[in-house]
């Protein structure tokens, strides 16, 4: 693999036109471990610290511009600040911001939920999409009475003790500091490209759930091959194992009721976080009213004490972010707006091909619907500089490592200077991009690619 040099002037640059950020992860590391609130943040020399945001754009403390495809972790289907979205908040606020009690608002945000995704007939929300995929196991676990849940490797679903295991290379022994091994012990991790292996799992009888998310682990960076997803249904039915699509990132974003509908393969559960909320902090879980029911209440005193699941969470819908979610779902619900994301993510990723291929760099941009992933260093055989779903011959870790390491740290830092950020390697469209924009990311990315190439950092 080729290896950049440890300084250029790349560095250098971003060190000095990216002071104010410099002095304020300085300050912010005195009482934040590490500067940051959450791990993906994670930057060198140091991130940026943004001073606000408009549309796909966002301005750093030192009034750099940058065309955003970070988009709130992949929560800003419409970009930042969108009208409808705000404008619904902003007539929420002065009428309560908690209202401790049920309210209208959620029951017509479960009702577009409802209405959008295949799954879900009845709808129960969250904090956040960790706190669905933790209720989703829990109801799994619940339902059909047994420990095990499956999930596959790099597939990531949040940051509680249960489904850490297997999310990072190397996929069998990476440390799970803080975690029980009693706990790490209830999870089951198999490879995602091994239907034979997960089907041995499943038949041995102990497994309440298959989590997965259905655009290949981490939002398509290991697509799954052709068919997998059906399989998967086909095996979890054969064993009568809940199928858990974790749609945080992929719903209302792959179509308008998620990769399920893209896919036409139906889940039992799905999670859902991130656009559901328009961009706010909650998340749901949606799912078969068969299976959600032991989330409800019953005339039966000894089912309420015995068998209900419990759920609680204070911020549950609260009331503005249930306006941001329902005012988001209204938007979300014309396929064109996908659609519009998609075709401008298509040309990014052909974009960023054409630019490696043409300079004869190793590396090559993938990814499906509205995200892309870039990695640099290594060629993929089926690179030919167009659109490209899934890079062949790559192992699922080496897809999964391909956003770190120099070469890419140093290209992150490079788009920087030229008025790009991305989201590690990768990122995400939104409605608030132009056409324009997507063009201009090419062209700065073309630059970047130069000037590591002038600086050796492709040498072998
Ligand atoms: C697929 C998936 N599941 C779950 C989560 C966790 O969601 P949250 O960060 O809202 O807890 C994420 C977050 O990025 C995610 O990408």
């Amino acid at each position: 693999m080729a290896q950049a040099p440890v300084s250029t002037t790349i560095q250098q640059e971003f060190a000095e036109r990216f002071a104010g950020s410099r002095a304020m992860h300085e300050r912010s590391r005195q009482v934040i471990p590490g500067g940051i609130t959450h791990d993906g943040r994670h930057m060198k020399p140091f991130p940026p610290y943004i001073a606000r945001a408009q549309g796909a754009y966002k301005w750093d403390v030192d009034g750099n511009r940058l065309i955003d495809y970070v988009m709130g972790h992949g929560s800003l289907l419409f970009g930042h600040n969108d009208p409808d979205i705000l404008a619904a908040m902003q007539a929420q606020l002065p009428l309560g911001t908690h209202l401790g009690a049920g309210h209208e608002l959620e029951v017509r945000w479960a009702e577009q939920v409802s209405a959008l995704v295949p799954s879900a007939e009845q709808v129960k929300f969250t904090g956040s999409g960790t706190e669905a995929t933790l209720l989703a196991i829990r109801v799994a676990r619940s339902f059909t009475r047994k420990p095990i849940i499956v999930k596959l490797e790099g597939h990531f679903h949040g940051w509680h003790d249960y489904l850490l295991k297997g999310e990072k290379p190397p996929f069998e022994s990476a440390a799970n500091p803080g975690i029980p091994p009693e706990v790490l012990s209830t999870v089951a991790v198999v490879p995602s490209d091994d239907l034979g292996m997960l089907e041995e799992r499943l038949a041995q009888g102990d497994v309440a759930a298959l989590i997965l998310e259905p655009s290949g682990g981490s939002w398509a960076t290991i697509p799954f091959v052709e068919g997998f997803l059906q399989a998967a249904r086909d095996l979890t039915t054969k064993y009568g194992v809940v199928l858990i699509f974790d749609e945080v990132i992929t719903g209302f974003r792959w179509a308008p009721g998620g990769a399920q509908q893209r896919y036409g393969v139906i889940p039992d559960l799905t999670t859902m976080a991130k656009i559901v909320a328009g961009g706010m902090p909650g998340g749901a879980l949606g799912g078969r009213r068969q299976i959600m029911e032991v989330l409800a209440f019953k005339d039966d005193a000894e089912w309420n004490a015995t068998r209900k699941v419990r759920h609680q969470g204070t911020y549950n819908a609260s009331p503005v972010v249930s306006a941001a979610g329902a005012a988001c779902l209204r938007k979300a619900a014309d396929p064109a707006v996908q659609r519009y994301c998609d075709d401008l993510a298509a040309r990014l990723r052909a974009g960023f091909n054409a630019a490696m291929l043409e300079r004869g760099v190793p590396g090559y941009a993938w990814g499906e619907s509205s995200v892309f992933h870039l990695a640099l260093g290594e060629r993929a055989p089926n690179q030919l500089g167009g659109d490209l779903r899934m890079p062949q011959g790559v192992s699922a870790e080496a897809l999964k490592r391909s956003g770190h390491g120099k070469l890419i740290e140093l290209a992150h830092l490079g788009l920087m200077l030229e008025g790009v950020e991305l989201f590690h390697a990768g990122g995400m469209t939104s409605r608030a991009h132009s056409e324009a924009d997507i063009d201009e990311t090419i062209a700065a990315f073309g630059r970047v690619l130069d000037r590591l190439r002038d600086e050796g950092a492709f040498a072998a």
